[in-house]
């Protein structure tokens, strides 16, 4: 962790409860500029090494959500390690990492295990979750749900379906009961087909089959690795299972998809990879994406408006730009669209503030200002802020494109809220701080020397930018330590 930071100091920051109203967008938008300053304490990590080497460095009862996809054992040609043992040898090894990820876990923690299938000579293929559902009993876990993730692309088989899922099975450590095990469905509702009185204003418990598209060929998430997840997977479970400040950790972290998303929501992350190649896209790609919701729209903003590649700027002058932007921020001109105890609702997340019978006009209304995704529709945004936080949002979390109206304009209340707190304080003072958090959290795409911020890379292509990395020491900052402790 950070200089001088054990992880046991993290996890006693971690809260053993959702704060409830206030991480909905009323307490949180108030801390959140002294939570930056906290979080910008920590260097978070992903771990060049074998897992097994690794774990016993990781504090007991300290993770509080793990999501991985350990080797199918399919003989895949993965970089630096065998995928080919025999099933009994497999198995005892997936036995050793799961005692580790028990021991490590919070009590009620959660254990996302994704899986598809193994074969066995002859071809016949046999569950993964089956062949390995008896050691997690074993070891006392308690299952919480299976989840189906339907996917869209991959190859098309001849002699039978092509296969279309893998499974993510969610297991609990003991000691505290699986249906109090944390979890709050407010962040991932998704919008409703129709709106009918009955239904949430915010959308709908996504279910336990989630259709998400595969990482395509030439897309811009791809990397060297053969088995990305989608971002939105992750983020899902990350944004259900954990608070912010929360310890999230892959021990078969692949690309870095699940480190990504714990830092993209700011939570803590350790991912530990056998590959070196693997792993050294992984730190890029980590590096790539700035910490937490503020600084993640914060770089969306810089990227769009104030900075091109390769351009440099002095601090004061990114933190002149960005406040004469972000100053005019005000909700009030959506008062005259959206009364104001509604606007209130909408802000902080409460559908109990809002009459049954005014929820379908109330769902127009905010249709008007944020149609949903692909209906083709262009917004009437008085300000024209809500269009540019959402635009930015979108970028940032992929995951938006499912949110229905209510939803976004909620997320965008709650920012909308935490700069407006930031704001308040030393206007400029408060921006050079927050700019000068982001440059430290994006190592990837921002450099700052002698006070000038240069953009070394917009991130959108992992792949070719992995290429353009500056080999230098502050690109490399990010989790680049080949040891973490
Ligand atoms: C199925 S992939 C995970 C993909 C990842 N979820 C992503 O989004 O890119 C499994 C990864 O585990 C790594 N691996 C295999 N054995 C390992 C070990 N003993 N310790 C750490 N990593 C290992 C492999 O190199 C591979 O990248």
């Amino acid at each position: 962790m950070g200089k001088g930071e054990k992880l046991s100091d993290v996890r006693s920051k971690s809260n053993d409860t959702l704060p409830q109203e206030g991480f909905r967008g009323g307490q949180e938008c108030y801390n959140l500029y002294e939570r930056l300053m906290d979080m910008t304490d920590f260097a978070d990590n992903i771990v060049l090494g074998d897992c097994l080497d690794l774990f016993p460095k990781v504090e007991d009862n300290s993770v509080r959500t793990m999501h991985t996809s350990p080797p199918y054992n399919i003989a895949r040609d993965y970089e630096g390690y065998s995928d080919d043992l025999n099933e009994k040898e497999y198995l005892d090894r997936i036995k050793e990492v799961l005692s580790e990820c028990k021991r490590t876990l919070v009590p009620g923690g959660a254990l996302f295990w994704q899986t598809g299938y193994t074969t066995e000579q002859g071809g016949y293929i046999k569950p993964l979750d089956h062949l390995t559902f008896n050691l997690f009993r074993e070891l006392g876990f308690h299952l919480k749900d299976r989840i189906i993730w339907r996917y869209w692309g991959g190859m098309a088989f001849k002699s039978k379906f092509t296969n279309k899922h893998e499974t993510i099975l969610w297991w609990v450590k003991p000691g505290v009961r699986t249906t109090k095990s944390r979890f709050d469905v407010f962040p991932v509702r998704e919008a409703t087909k129709f709106h009918d009185s009955r239904n949430n204003l915010f959308g709908r418990n996504p279910g336990n089959v989630w259709e998400v598209d595969r990482i395509a060929f030439g897309s811009n998430d791809q990397t060297s690795h053969i088995a990305v997840f989608p971002e939105e997977i992750s983020d899902r479970i990350v944004l259900t299972t954990t608070c912010e400040d929360d310890l999230v950790l892959d021990p078969f972290c692949g690309s870095g998809t699940v480190c990504k998303m714990a830092k993209a929501r700011g939570r803590h992350f350790l991912g530990f990879e056998i590959s070196p190649l693997y792993h050294r896209e992984s730190v890029n790609r980590v590096s790539l994406q700035a910490r937490g919701e503020l600084l993640s729209v914060l770089s969306e903003i810089l990227k769009e408006h104030i900075l091109r590649v390769g351009e440099s700027m002095k601090l004061s002058m990114v933190a002149e730009k960005v406040n004469t932007i972000l100053s005019p921020l005000s909700l009030e001109p959506y008062e005259k669209i959206i009364t104001k105890p509604y606007l209130d609702a909408l802000c902080e997340g409460r559908e109990d503030g809002v009459k049954k019978s005014d929820k379908i006009s109330l769902w127009k209304d905010v249709e008007e200002i944020l149609p949903p995704v692909g209906s083709g529709r262009t917004g009437n945004d008085p300000f024209g802020l809500v269009s540019l936080v959402n635009g930015a949002y979108m970028k940032a979390y992929k995951l938006h494109k499912v949110y229905g109206s209510a939803m976004r304009f909620h997320l965008v209340a709650r920012w909308v809220n935490s700069l407006r707190r930031a704001l308040e304080q030393d206007r400029k003072e408060a921006w050079r701080y927050i700019v000068s958090c982001l440059v430290n959290s994006e190592t990837g795409s921002y450099r700052q020397e002698h006070g000038r911020i240069t953009l070394v890379s917009r991130g959108n292509r992992i792949k070719s930018d992995i290429a353009e990395q500056p080999t230098g020491k502050d690109s490399q900052r990010e989790g680049a330590v080949p040891t973490l402790f």
